[in-house]
């Protein structure tokens, strides 16, 4: 049986970036699923699909073939075999996905691609909804959270860095409007589950959150 990790939080929490290296030093597989909601809000968008109607998004995933693939322990998220791993990252994207995450058709074809993921590797995945919905039998589970100024802050930079032109306040204002969404939504809403180790990365910094969460899992395995 493979050993499943479910990392869940709101956006800007570090899930990503920890969950990353905490997969590297495990030797896990690490799977981000926003991506793939990512992925559907992209391709909805270049359909010019309304993302936040479930009529127009839903007859779209017919044409939608999304695969993930891992290389060097990388994962590459391939939309009718491009790789979209820099399209799916802008802000616009962003809000996409969690207009699309919120219509039940794209949760339910992104559940099993996640279930299959998780069944075949030894995994940390992370997501919003992985411990409670996709994954609820996993061994271990973390909720990671941040207050929203500090997640906005590290956004921010993040965009910064990847050249992408964006300012403090606007990142703070789709955070929150974001937080609200996923948090708010009738179907998989962003929550931790009963069993979830709360894990608050506001006042520490990035190798602090890292050897936290490893110690966690080593703890526990
Ligand atoms: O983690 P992220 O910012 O890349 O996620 C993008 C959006 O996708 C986010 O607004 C919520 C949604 N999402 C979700 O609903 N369920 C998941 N398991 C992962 C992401």
């Amino acid at each position: 049986m493979s050993i499943n990790i479910a990392i869940d939080g709101p956006a800007g929490a570090g899930k990503s970036t920890i969950a990353r290296r905490a997969a590297k030093e495990l030797g896990f597989i690490y799977v981000d699923t926003g991506a793939l909601y990512r992925t559907v809000g992209v391709g909805a968008m270049r359909k010019n699909a309304d993302t936040k109607s479930a009529s127009q998004v839903a007859p779209l995933l017919d044409e939608m073939k999304i695969e993930l693939k891992f290389v060097d322990g990388e994962q590459v998220v391939l939309l009718n075999g491009e790789d979209v791993r820099v399209a799916i990252r802008t802000p616009e994207a962003s809000m996409a996905a969690s207009d699309v995450s919120a219509i039940p058709e794209v949760r339910a074809f992104l559940f099993e691609l996640q279930r299959s993921i998780a069944r075949e590797n030894n995994c940390i995945m992370d997501g919003r909804d992985i411990g409670t919905v996709v994954l609820p039998e996993a061994q271990i589970k973390i909720f990671l959270t941040a207050s929203a100024e500090e997640r906005a802050r590290r956004r921010y930079k993040e965009l910064c860095e990847k050249g992408i032109e964006s300012d403090y306040e606007t990142v703070l204002k789709e955070m929150i409007q974001r937080d609200y969404n996923d948090s708010h939504r009738a179907i998989a809403p962003l929550k931790a589950a009963d069993d979830a180790i709360i894990v608050d990365t506001s006042d520490i910094n990035l190798e602090q959150s890292i050897e936290k969460l490893t110690g966690i899992i080593k703890e526990r395995l």
